[in-house]
């Protein structure tokens, strides 16, 4: 086996004249004479020049859209416009052959997202797939690399648990029962002691309640893991499955909450922009084409490459969701009955159209809200003096509405004890976690973060369904 050279390299080499291999999948053959080949480190192609008075005619008709090639040959300074160096081959062996008949990925005619969302084993043979995922990648890689600069300890909390963390009962059951005959009790009722974990348990909505176990002695910590979610919500924001990145600090109140949060996604953003400037640039040009179908005031004012520089270099806005609620009451859309929700009174929770308002065209910059009514939120979020709002955040970004969502939490025993009680969650369930007040209590902080809404984000896809390889919604678990 020869050493082969990726394309990123050979694009970037300042030598020339030297003989290199190279491997990967042909995206055009133009002229029985130039190959674009593309091996996904970089959505550039490097050209292939062959030599086709001297190949054999039956290997020249093997090189069609999507065969997977090895070639050797030299390096030069290319002849042509659009790019710097090209290979002339000496050897071309064909790896793989892809029939033109019945392969799905033509470049001829430009399939669409949805074409691409049945066909995603193979969506990542295109430009815009390529540059989604080696931006998640990175964004990945920077999440971990943010927490472990600031001496965070990666916690990997269980998949399968019996609880549900955030008390909405959208889990899903896992259970190894033959499914045609369940065992039953006395009383007509599943038993769960005859399973395979002795109870009914689930895959986790969230790490939160174990990762608050690990941050009462690590002080630090967050996990970065999937979570599973029965909702039955059929939108572009949604996913059955998705991955959540859930830091909790002992001895950080809301403010340090926010300060960590908002530190952090400028931090992630600012790595990707850095080291994936070509496919954020590409990411970028393809927006920009795709809005110019849609009508002036639906358009963006800024590009992608621009709310991501919008978004490093301003403080996010920071607001109680009273406040809110009084700026979402005044607004045009509020007094023209425009909305979908009217806002009335308080206490209600604000559904995308009032988030994406306060983002888009109130402020026009990421939003903190904070403080919110106790009954729309989860059990464990520490009580306000007034009795009516909790110690809640949500992070709203323009295009995504809620990207994170966390809160302060009650270290309070019996203030615990007492919203759980009234919130019907099962307090004998989750002794454990209530050990953690018994025990050496403390303020505490933390907050999850979607990471394919900050995918969303940074590469400005619409449909949270193309920035996961392979999505889970309701009624698809294809692949
Ligand atoms: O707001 P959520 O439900 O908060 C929690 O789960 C807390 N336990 C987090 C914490 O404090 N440690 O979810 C957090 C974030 C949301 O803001 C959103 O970005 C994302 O997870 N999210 C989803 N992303 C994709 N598909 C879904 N069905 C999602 N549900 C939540
Ligand atoms: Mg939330």
């Amino acid at each position: 086996m020869s050493q082969r050279t990726k394309i990123k390299a050979l694009l970037q080499s300042q030598q020339t004249e030297i003989d290199v291999t190279v491997k990967g999948w042909v995206r055009a053959f133009r002229s029985n004479r130039f190959i674009a080949l593309n091996d996904g480190s970089t959505n550039n192609n490097i050209q292939i020049v062959v030599d086709f008075e001297n190949t054999d005619p039956a290997l020249l008709k093997r090189i069609t859209v999507g065969a997977a090639l090895s070639v050797e040959g030299k390096l030069i300074a290319s002849l042509g416009k659009g790019q710097t160096v090209e290979v002339v081959a000496t050897e071309i062996e064909i790896l793989g052959d892809c029939d033109p008949e019945t392969y799905p990925l033509q470049l001829k005619n430009r399939p669409s997202l949805e074409f691409l969302r049945e066909k995603a084993h193979l969506r990542f043979r295109t430009n815009t797939f390529g540059a989604i995922f080696r931006v998640r990648n990175s964004l990945a890689f920077a999440v971990h690399q943010f927490f472990q600069e600031r001496g965070f300890v990666y916690l990997h909390t269980p998949i399968i648990t019996a609880s549900d963390a955030e008390g909405a009962g959208e889990t899903f059951h896992v259970t190894n029962f033959d499914l045609d005959n369940i065992p039953k009790t006395d009383t007509g009722e599943i038993d769960f002691k005859e399973d395979f974990f002795g109870r009914a348990t689930n895959l986790t909505v969230s790490g939160q309640l174990e990762g608050e176990l690990g941050a009462m002695a690590l002080s630090d910590i967050y996990t970065f893991g999937p979570t599973f979610r029965a909702e039955n919500s059929n939108t572009t924001r949604h996913l059955a499955e998705f991955w959540m990145i859930e830091p909790e600090v002992a001895f950080n109140d809301l403010i340090d909450n926010m300060d960590l949060a908002e530190d952090m996604l400028k931090y992630v953003i600012k790595y990707a922009l850095d080291k994936n400037a070509d496919d954020i640039e590409f990411l970028t040009q393809r927006l920009t084409e795709e809005e110019k179908s849609k009508p002036q005031n639906e358009r963006s004012e800024m590009t992608l490459l621009e709310k991501l520089q919008f978004c490093l270099t301003n403080d996010f806005e920071r607001l109680t969701y009273t406040e809110a609620i009084d700026i979402l009451k005044e607004s045009t859309p509020n007094k023209k009955k425009k909305f979908v929700y009217p806002i009335e009174g308080w206490g209600t929770d604000l559904q995308s159209e009032h988030e994406r308002y306060l983002v888009e065209k109130h402020f026009k910059k990421p939003v903190i809200l904070t403080d919110y009514p106790k009954e729309i939120k989860a059990f464990y979020m520490r009580q306000n003096d007034d009795g009516k709002t909790v110690r809640a955040m949500d992070i709203l970004f323009p295009g995504i509405g809620e990207i994170v969502g966390g809160s302060q939490r009650e270290e309070r025993l019996d203030k615990l004890e007492q919203r759980m009680n009234e919130m019907g969650i099962p307090t004998e369930e989750l002794w454990w976690y209530l050990d953690t007040r018994r025990f050496g209590s403390c303020p505490h902080a933390g907050f999850g973060l979607g990471f394919e809404r900050l995918v969303l984000f940074v590469t400005g896809m619409g449909n949270i369904r193309d920035v996961i390889p392979f999505p889970r919604f309701p009624k698809n678990a294809e692949f």
